[in-house]
């Protein structure tokens, strides 16, 4: 008898690309969204979000989480199913952004650690085994953060503007490289209880995976690069002008840090084997 799954975020980035690996792997799953979809052999969604939760089946042999962390885990912790295995994904955010300036990014690092805490928590309480998967920045299909606001951003004008020091290192990671390892984390002893960074599989600086990121396209925006200072005043003016909307102010001083994380215990605990960065222009429709 086929397996059965209960995804929530199925319609994301990631969790189309899991919904269509279990299918593939022979799983039925169960899927929710907060808007109707259509239902397919081996796959069933439900209508709604955490809100306003529908009837959810209560025997599953696997729960996974592709949506807002704090939410499922104050979902699971009431209400999760017992016995089920759980694999979530936080974000590597919970670490980069817990001593940002801006108060807000602070709220959703320490928002996210607590969310973590708490599924690790429930799961024990329950006997079951959880692992949370924690993605560095995401790109792939259906994924319109991050890399998405900066295309938006170059195609409105023609051109992106970056300080030249923009050079803080990112291993942007391929959301299908996320299924592919939420699915293996399934079945791996070695994963259960346990948190695991995703990071992509090559490590760029930010000016390198931006420009990498623009020549995909067609038109490709051109990518200007400014002294420090200059970029500081550019940047001042065109938040005075509203036309930054979308790029928070957090990102820009990031742009000069390092995020890095090492992929070696995901690899050696289910195989974890990310592509290098390989954007392409459908990922970015207009
Ligand atoms: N984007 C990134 O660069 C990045 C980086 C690191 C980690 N992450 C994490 O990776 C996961 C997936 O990220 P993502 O950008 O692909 O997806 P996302 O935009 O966070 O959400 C994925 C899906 O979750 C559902 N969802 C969102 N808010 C919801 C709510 N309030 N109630 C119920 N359902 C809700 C939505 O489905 P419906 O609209 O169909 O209901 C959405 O399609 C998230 O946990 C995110 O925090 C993202």
């Amino acid at each position: 008898m086929s397996r059965r799954a209960l995804v929530f975020g199925g319609s994301g980035a990631i969790g189309r690309a899991l919904v269509g690996r279990l299918l593939a792997a022979g799983w039925t799953v169960d899927a929710l969204s907060r808007v109707a979809r259509p239902s397919q052999p081996g796959l069933h969604w439900h209508l709604g979000g955490f809100d306003a939760l529908p009837a959810l089946p209560d025997r599953v042999d696997a729960v996974l989480s592709c949506g807002p962390l704090d939410h499922f885990s104050l979902w699971y912790a009431d209400a999760g199913p017992a016995g089920a295995r759980v694999v979530a994904f936080g974000s590597t955010s919970d670490a980069t952004k817990q001593a940002a300036d801006d108060p807000d990014e602070r709220a959703l690092a320490a928002r996210l650690r607590e969310a973590g805490d708490r599924l690790f928590a429930a799961a024990d309480a329950r006997g079951a085994a959880a692992t949370l998967l924690r993605p560095t920045l995401i790109y792939g299909h259906g994924s319109e953060r991050n890399l998405g606001r900066v295309v938006a951003l170059a195609r409105r004008r023609g051109v992106f503007v970056l300080p030249a020091d923009a050079g803080g290192l990112r291993q942007p990671v391929h959301a299908d490289d996320l299924a592919a390892a939420a699915l293996a984390a399934i079945d791996a002893p070695a994963a259960a209880g346990r948190a695991f960074a995703l990071p992509g599989g090559e490590t760029l600086r930010y000016r390198d995976m931006v420009a990498r990121t623009l020549a995909v396209l067609a038109p490709p925006p051109r990518l200007l690069t400014l002294p420090a200072p200059l970029f500081g005043v550019a940047l001042r003016l065109a938040h005075r002008a509203g036309q930054l909307q979308g790029l928070p102010a957090g990102a820009v001083a990031r742009m000069r840090e390092d995020l890095v994380f090492d992929p070696a215990p995901a690899r050696a605990a289910f195989g974890y084997a990310p592509r290098p960065f390989l954007p392409e222009a459908s990922m970015f429709p207009d």
